[in-house]
């Protein structure tokens, strides 16, 4: 069954969206360099590295089906946070935008009656339940440390054994 021309082109915008994350969070990680906490960029080089790895399974998917892959313009992430806790309400905000558009997707799928996607598109619904779970527990923990200095130390020492 051949991919519609409607769910192609909805597989290349979430492809576009994923590659934006990796770019988004390597620009956070650049940030995190830039304010010395080593740890926190740790984590986001490898939160983007994972996010160009979620792009690669929409690229393999769209090929596998015999459809096209149409690689659009990546936006420029924002640059600077005014303190960690923002960054990381972004990328809690971001997670859960994503987690959005892909149950648009399976919805879309759904719709469409494309048993082949449908199932494609469940390893990101499980996925984003890890991904916002994950970001709010780091800026839980930074809510929590209200400014404190020792525990965003203490929290980067920790990001920073992420594996
Ligand atoms: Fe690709 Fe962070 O979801």
């Amino acid at each position: 069954m051949k991919l519609s021309e409607n769910i192609q082109k909805e597989l290349n915008a979430q492809l576009n969206r994923e590659l934006f994350s990796a770019y988004l969070y390597l620009s956070m990680a650049a940030y995190f360099e830039k304010e010395n906490l080593k740890g926190f960029a740790h984590w986001f080089k490898l939160q983007a590295k994972e996010e160009v790895s979620h792009a690669m399974k929409f690229f393999e998917y769209i090929i596998e089906r015999n459809a096209e892959v149409e690689l659009a313009q990546i936006d420029k992430p924002k640059k600077d946070w005014a303190k960690p806790l923002e960054a990381l309400k972004d990328t809690y905000e971001h997670e859960q935008k994503v987690t959005d558009y892909i149950h648009k997707i399976l919805d879309l799928a759904i719709k469409e009656k494309d048993y082949a996607t449908q199932n494609f598109l469940q390893w990101f619904v499980a996925e984003q339940v890890e991904e916002e779970a994950q970001a709010l527990e780091i800026l839980q923990k930074l809510e929590k440390s209200k400014d404190s200095v020792g525990s965003l130390f203490v929290l980067d020492h920790h990001l920073g054994k992420r594996e």
